[in-house]
């Protein structure tokens, strides 16, 4: 039941692989505040083996992170072997991920992600070959099943672990469920109980109390924290206190949650660059951070249109002296 990479608590919290969310700098703060593994975002195997420059950005990390996943996705056991063999030898995360869940169009319809629960051989030879191209440990994440007719977490997470996996995450939902209705948080017992390796569980964690609800209701190794993590790296703090039998910490104070919105930010510029394209792709967490705050539908607006760092400051400190959201220039 041991992970095979090294963690310092004994139920260890996850920072969900999320394309264009779990990038380095978010990835990094999380760690900071609490998060215990991170794992990159969806990397496509094809994009590593052709030596693209924008999939190798993304593969790129830093030593504060650890330990971290490098997640990749494919359909060709071979082009995944080679994906893998190519991030350990010039990255050298702590373990390859391979994702399995992804239920996006543009990935599914190459077969690849959430695609291949339809073909569980085709999941095991994937497994197997990339394992046998690295030295790291192969881990997986993996949905229910593609739809309701082939749902059937129990069965792929055995296959999964015939193959080779070392741990697996399961988001207790199929593909065609997408992110509707609630996950099964029972099939993460399910598979708990068929497995030897470390089960993660995924899917609805929101607050920091359902982290303690899902480890009591499920039994899984780790829990893995998506969605409720947009501008809430605090959650880690709060789960780590309760798993602890400590009280959850006060919650962040408005001051708090912009210092870390800046911080996050100048991050951000630091690693992809201080473009107006980084500025647009980050409105998105300014509004996350922003949420729950009295006059959080305005202040959000707002956010959404900033086009500089400084806007962003200026708009900060009038909200935090006036409770007033600055008109636009
Ligand atoms: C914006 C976004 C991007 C995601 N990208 C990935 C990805 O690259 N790889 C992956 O395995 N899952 C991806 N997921 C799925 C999440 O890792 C997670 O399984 C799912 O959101 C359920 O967890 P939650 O209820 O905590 O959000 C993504 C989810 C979101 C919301």
């Amino acid at each position: 039941m041991e992970f095979p990479f090294r963690v310092a608590v004994p139920v260890p919290l996850f920072l969900a692989p999320m394309a264009g969310v779990s990038e380095a700098p978010f990835r990094l703060l999380c760690r900071r505040f609490g998060a215990d593994v991170v794992v990159s975002e969806f990397l496509s195997s094809e994009g590593l083996r052709r030596g693209s420059e924008r999939t190798l950005r993304m593969a790129a990390f830093d030593a504060e992170e650890r330990p971290i996943g490098i997640q990749i996705f494919g359909s060709e056991p071979a082009a995944m072997a080679e994906a893998a063999a190519l991030v350990t030898d010039v990255f050298a995360p702590d373990y390859v991920d391979i994702n399995f869940g992804c239920p996006v169009k543009k990935v599914v319809k190459r077969n690849g992600g959430s695609g291949c629960l339809k073909d569980l051989d085709l999941v095991q030879g994937i497994i197997r070959a990339v394992a046998a191209a690295t030295r790291l440990p192969v881990t997986v994440k993996i949905r229910s099943g593609w739809d309701e007719s082939h749902r059937d977490p129990v069965g792929i997470a055995l296959r999964c672990q015939e193959a080779g996996a070392r741990a697996l995450t399961l988001h207790a939902r199929t593909r065609t469920e997408m992110f509707s209705g609630a996950a099964r948080w029972e099939e993460i017992a399910s598979v708990v109980e068929a497995l030897e390796i470390p089960v993660i569980g995924n899917g609805d964690v929101t607050t920091a109390a359902d982290v303690v609800r899902m480890r009591r209701e499920t039994g899984c190794a780790g829990v893995m924290i998506a969605r409720g993590s947009f501008g809430n790296p605090w959650i880690f703090r709060d789960a780590r206190a309760l798993l602890d039998g400590r009280p959850v910490p006060l919650a962040p104070t408005a001051e708090e949650r912009f210092r870390t919105a800046l911080e996050h930010a100048r991050l951000t510029l630091a690693v992809e660059g201080d473009t107006p394209k980084t500025a647009m792709e980050f409105r998105k967490h300014l509004g996350w951070y922003a949420r729950g705050l009295p006059g959080a539908a305005a202040l959000r607006e707002r956010l959404h249109r900033v086009a500089t760092l400084a806007e962003v400051e200026q708009i900060f400190s009038h909200y935090l002296t006036s409770g007033e959201v600055l008109a636009p220039a």
